[in-house]
Order: C-alpha cells, then sequence, then structure tokens
C-alpha cells in the first residue's frame, strides 16, 4: 500500500463512515471521489441527529418546558460550537441559514436594502471573479440589476490562478462589496485572500468570503482572514445538507437590515410597524434548522477532534499523489493548477475528447464517483473553451489507493473509447 507522509489513519477514520463500506453494480466497493459536492457522514453526526429527534425534539426560543429548553440549548451550544471552530469574536456573529448559497444572498440583499454607508446603488460597484461558484455570482447579478451597481470581476490565468494584475482597476473607490471564494469549488485554486482585502481596505470595500470548499478543509478563523462576511455550509464538513453559516462582524450585522420577515426574528410588532431581535436572531426568520444545526455541532466536534491542521495536511499529501498519477495518463489535462502548491484536494481534469459525461459513467460501472458537468461553475468551463470537465475531489477519509483506482479507472475509460 502507497504510504505518504502526513496521511491520517484513514483505516480507523473510515470505520466512522458507514457509507464508504457501500458496494454498487455487484460488489463493487465505492470509491467516494465527489466530497466538494457532499461530504459523506460519520456516525457520530448521525447519532446526533438521532439523538435529538427521539429525545429532544421541540421548537427553540419558545417553550417553558423541559424538552423545549433542552432543545433551545442544543441549538444555540451549536452556534457556541461553529464559533470556535471558526475563532468567532461573538457567537452572536453566526447566523445559521439553510446553505452557502443562502447565506450569500443574505449578504446581497442586506446590502441592497442597507441606507449608507453600506447601500449598493446605481453609482456603486460590486466585485466578484470568473472563478465562483454559481451561488457567488447570480446574487450579485440580482442585486446589480436591481440597483443598478455595476459588476465587475476579476478574470482567470491559463493556469487556473486568479488574474489580479489589474488589481487598481478591478477594485476602485466606487466598489461597495468584494466577494470571491477562498478555494475554488471546481479547480481547486486557494486564493490570495491578503491582497485582495488589502486593496479592499484601501478602498474602504466590505469583503464576503465564500468559504464552502474551505471550511471543510482547513483552518478557519475569521479574525485572521479580516473579512467582514464569510459564508460556507455544513454538509461539506462532515454535516448533514439543510444548514449553513454566515457570520459577519458584529457592528455591520448590528447595522444592516434583514432580508427574511417572520417569527423569531422581531422584538415587537403592530399592525403598523415591527421592530427587529438583535443579530444573529433579526437574520434567522421562522422556524431554524434546529436537528441540522445540531448535526453541524457533532461535525464541527469530530474534525475539530481529528485536527484541522492534521486534515489539510492529509489531504495535501493525497493532492500532491493525485497530481503526480493523474499526469501520467496519457490525454489528460488537469483544468486549473496543475501542481499541489496553494490548492485544495479538488482536481478537474479532461480525457482526450472523451466527453466527461461518458467519463463518469464509466468510472462509476467500476464504483468510482466523481462529479462531471461545469460544477456550477460554468463561467470556468467557458474561460477554458470546454464545456465541462470530470472532478475528483478528495476528503480526510480519502486513501492513496482511491488515486490509484482513479487512475486505473482513466485507463480502462481510455481503452473502452479506444
Ligand atoms: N457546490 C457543490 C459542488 O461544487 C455542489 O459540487
Amino acid at each position: 500500500m502507497t504510504q505518504l507522509p502526513g496521511l491520517l489513519d484513514t483505516e480507523a477514520i473510515r470505520k466512522d463512515f458507514p457509507l464508504l463500506d457501500r458496494t454498487v453494480h455487484d460488489g463493487k466497493k465505492v470509491v467516494y471521489l465527489d466530497s466538494a459536492a457532499t461530504s459523506q457522514k460519520p456516525r457520530q453526526v448521525l447519532d446526533a441527529l438521532n439523538e435529538y429527534y427521539e429525545r429532544h425534539n421541540a421548537n427553540v426560543h419558545r417553550g417553558v418546558y423541559t424538552i423545549a429548553e433542552e432543545a433551545t440549548a442544543l441549538y444555540e451550544g451549536a452556534r457556541d460550537k461553529v464559533a470556535a471552530f471558526i475563532n468567532a469574536p461573538s457567537r452572536d456573529e453566526v447566523i445559521f441559514t439553510k446553505n452557502a448559497s443562502e447565506s450569500l444572498n443574505l449578504v446581497a440583499n442586506m446590502l441592497g436594502w442597507a441606507d449608507e454607508p453600506y447601500r449598493v446603488d446605481h453609482d456603486t460597484e460590486i466585485v466578484t471573479t470568473e472563478m465562483e461558484h454559481h451561488s457567488n455570482i447570480v446574487p450579485w447579478q440580482l442585486l446589480s440589476q436591481r440597483t443598478g451597481a455595476k459588476l465587475k470581476w476579476f478574470g482567470i490565468t491559463d493556469d487556473g490562478r486568479l488574474d489580479l494584475s489589474n488589481i487598481e482597476e478591478i477594485i476602485t473607490e466606487k466598489t461597495k462589496i468584494v466577494s470571491f471564494t477562498l478555494v475554488s469549488n471546481i479547480m481547486g485554486t486557494i486564493n490570495p485572500v491578503e491582497k485582495i482585502i488589502r486593496r479592499a481596505q484601501q478602498v474602504g470595500a466590505l469583503v464576503c468570503i465564500d468559504a464552502s470548499q474551505a471550511a471543510p478543509h482547513m483552518v478557519l478563523d475569521v479574525q485572521a482572514l479580516q473579512a467582514d462576511f464569510v459564508a460556507f455550509t455544513g454538509h461539506k464538513m462532515v454535516g448533514p445538507t439543510g444548514i449553513g453559516v454566515l457570520w459577519g462582524r458584529q457592528e455591520l450585522l448590528e447595522d444592516l437590515p434583514p432580508f427574511l420577515g417572520g417569527g423569531e426574528m422581531i422584538e415587537t410588532v403592530s399592525m403598523h410597524s415591527s421592530t427587529y431581535a438583535p443579530a444573529p436572531h433579526k437574520f434567522e426568520a421562522g422556524t431554524p434548522p434546529i436537528a441540522q444545526a445540531v448535526g453541524l455541532g457533532a461535525a464541527v466536534d469530530y474534525l475539530s477532534a481529528i485536527g484541522m491542521e492534521k486534515i489539510y495536511r492529509h489531504e495535501h499529501a493525497i493532492t500532491e499523489y493525485a497530481v503526480k498519477r493523474l499526469l501520467e495518463v496519457p490525454d489528460l489535462r488537469i483544468i486549473g493548477p496543475a501542481t499541489a502548491e496553494d490548492r485544495g484536494a479538488t482536481i478537474s481534469f479532461t480525457l482526450g475528447d472523451i466527453h466527461p459525461h461518458d467519463v463518469g459513467q464509466v468510472l462509476d460501472e467500476q464504483g468510482i464517483a466523481v462529479r462531471v458537468g461545469h460544477h456550477c461553475a460554468r463561467p470556468v468551463c467557458l474561460r477554458y473553451g470546454i464545456p465541462a470537465t470530470t472532478r475528483a475531489s478528495f476528503y480526510l477519509y480519502s486513501t492513496p489507493a482511491e488515486v490509484d483506482a482513479l487512475v486505473d479507472g482513466l485507463e480502462h475509460v481510455r481503452n473502452f473509447f479506444g
């Protein structure tokens, strides 16, 4: 078996993930290489969900009875865990949403309805990048259409990095918000956050970071990052679906208006007007995703017990090995950084002129699960003049043997298509 420095004890870790034991297509062991789409879930998270529903299920922030108080304590306890996980200065800066898309839409709408000095209007500019997931493009397009603000973006270099050569033309005195991904969901690129934030701060623009592909894989310290908003989702970090997070700086959350109105987010309501609860509740209208938050709390406990530095080191070793092995496959072209440096464990590629959907299907017949398509990042495919890619993404349970299985699988695909 291939041994690499920095690997986690995957034999022990994989025992926590029941799905990784599954077989498909008459006994083929599943090789799960689609953690960038969603991660698998450990027993500890599944148990927390079950225990919540079996023993503590009630609505939160309302009841005076024991079980309701338990549910509230669990939900708010999950907020404490997430706050500690991202080193938030205050638990009140952690807003639960349903996913990262909702978190990003929330920021766009806060700014769209805000008063000065945050208001985005026809005389201002919004900046994003060509490397974003659609969820960090479309909300800004909608805001731009609604307000008349100009939408600008950084392009991508041939080797899958952000082209910041024109940073002073893109981020200007008119920029209100710069929103970009920390790690590309399609190419794995890790972006130079500091440089972008420094420029944004120079012109007084707010910064929003999409950390969906970062929070599961590396230490995420919102104080060190120095952004104003950070969005991520639970289901990519061994948590359940239906729970996302928006972290925002407290003074901003106090000043900015809510997006959704309803129960839970108010202080008082009359038929004429309402006043709002303080953040984070101001931004959590309606019954929140209680069980999902509890599950995310368990996910955070699980990842923290292993250690995010160790998880990062493991994935880096796997990525280094995967890049090397994939480049040995004839006709394979990596879309994005063809190196293990400054990149995460997500690798997109094309294989000659074989359509990625065909690649994915033949790999599936061997039990290998990859994602194919534009990965909700179509502008990246347009940039490279390709309709789609095949994407393999690794996580804390991935092994060098799975990289080997992928490479063997791709040989089979090549033989299959002659
Ligand atoms: N955002 C997820 C992905 O990149 C769904 O696959």
